[in-house]
């Protein structure tokens, strides 16, 4: 049985659709997220699965118990927002109290799951604090905390990281997929951020305008994203896009910008397209010096300490390349040859990844 099932959840705001007949699982204690461009109806989405907004139509079913028509305090899911939402007078230590104390739950039970929850998020030496004499990090421990004393079937997150600065981001990410390990809860957790998918799911939903546009593990999203839009939305340095031709008989795609031809034997789906226009997608990481046919010029490079990338004009396309430093590497006005593994060439037809 699923932690999460969600089908066909559709919600219009003044005439305007912002989600689109959404469905899918959550596997009980998997780590899901949900990722797609600000706007897109991923905050929607949860507050629907949270009982906050009633949605249009579809259902949503929390381990297996059809929750429509249910207040959000009996739907057993413990939600996270961005804002924190602490109770400004009450101290460390009662906010997180707070959701058991509403359910008048026995002290002493009470008393162990704080103290346990703030020893996970080590915040122990803070409890008697108010939320005001608290760092960001500090605040946001706490919000995890309240949310982690209710042992729900269901936790959710929307965007918890987003106020903190980028080195409290990345080491709050790793405490976060550490805290999934030990208490193993089904997480729902919406994000916009790339990498916070790709280093925190074990699956990720990717939305764009309020429709699922791939879901998959964070590799197969990698590797294999199912149309441009989701192509380009994962990945930093973001994929080459290249407009290419499909060769008469398929088995080679041209690029004049580029004044490359690739070959592309074997690919059946390719093979149809014989004569059309497409869109060729390569990773800044598949584009390697060798002896290969992309003749480049360095227009510019930003040497990031393990990593070199590299701005390249390629007749009139430019290329982003991205290349373990090695000595000193290309220096701006060389010229290199490029190569690229034909398996990493990702191949678009009307948006669509072929196969
Ligand atoms: N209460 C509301 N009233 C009207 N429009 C809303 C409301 N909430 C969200 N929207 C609209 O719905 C769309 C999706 O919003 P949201 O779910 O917050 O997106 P995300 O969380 O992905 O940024 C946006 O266009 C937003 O303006
Ligand atoms: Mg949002």
């Amino acid at each position: 049985m699923p932690g999460l099932k969600v089908e066909s959840l559709t919600k219009n705001y003044g005439g305007k659709t912002v989600v689109n007949r959404v469905s899918f699982d959550v596997a009980q204690g998997q780590f899901c997220i949900l990722l797609g461009p600000s706007g897109c109806g991923k905050t929607t989405i949860l507050r629907m699965i949270a009982g906050l907004v009633p949605q249009e139509e579809g259902r949503i079913l929390i381990g297996g118990r059809d929750v429509g028509g249910l207040e959000p305090k009996d739907r057993d899911i413990a939600m996270v927002f961005q804002s924190y939402a602490l109770y400004p007078h009450l101290n460390v230590y009662d906010n997180m109290a707070f959701p058991l104390a509403v359910r008048k739950t026995p002290r002493r039970e009470t008393d162990a799951r704080v103290r346990q929850a703030a020893a996970l998020l080590e915040i122990e030496q803070l409890l008697d604090r108010k939320p005001a004499q608290l760092s960001g990090g500090q605040r946001q421990r706490v919000a995890i905390g309240r949310a982690l004393v209710r042992r729900p079937s269901l936790f959710l997150f929307d965007e918890p990281l987003s106020n903190l600065d980028a080195q409290l981001r990345s080491s709050m990410r790793l405490e976060l997929a550490r805290l999934h390990r030990s208490i193993g809860g089904t997480i729902v957790y919406v994000t916009h951020d790339q990498t916070e998918a790709m280093t925190l799911g074990q699956k990720i939903i990717v939305f764009d305008k309020g429709i699922i546009q791939q879901e998959g593990s964070p590799q197969d999203i990698y590797d294999r994203p199912a149309n441009l839009f989701v192509a380009s939305f994962i990945g930093s340095p973001p994929i080459n896009i290249l407009a290419g031709l499909v060769a008469t008989g398929g088995v080679a795609v041209v690029c004049a910008a580029a004044g490359v031809e690739f070959a592309a034997e074997g690919r059946s789906e390719l093979a149809r397209c014989a004569g059309a226009e497409i869109r060729i997608g390569i990773r800044p990481e598949a584009l390697r010096p060798g002896d290969g046919p992309i003749r480049a010029v360095v227009e510019l490079v930003e040497n990031l300490g393990a990593d070199h990338i590299l701005h390249l004009r390629a007749g009139s396309a430019m290329l982003v390349a991205k290349l373990p430093a090695s000595g000193t590497g290309p220096r701006a006005g060389e010229t290199l040859s490029l190569q690229v593994s034909p398996a990493e060439l990702l191949f678009f037809h009307q948006g669509k990844l072929l196969q």
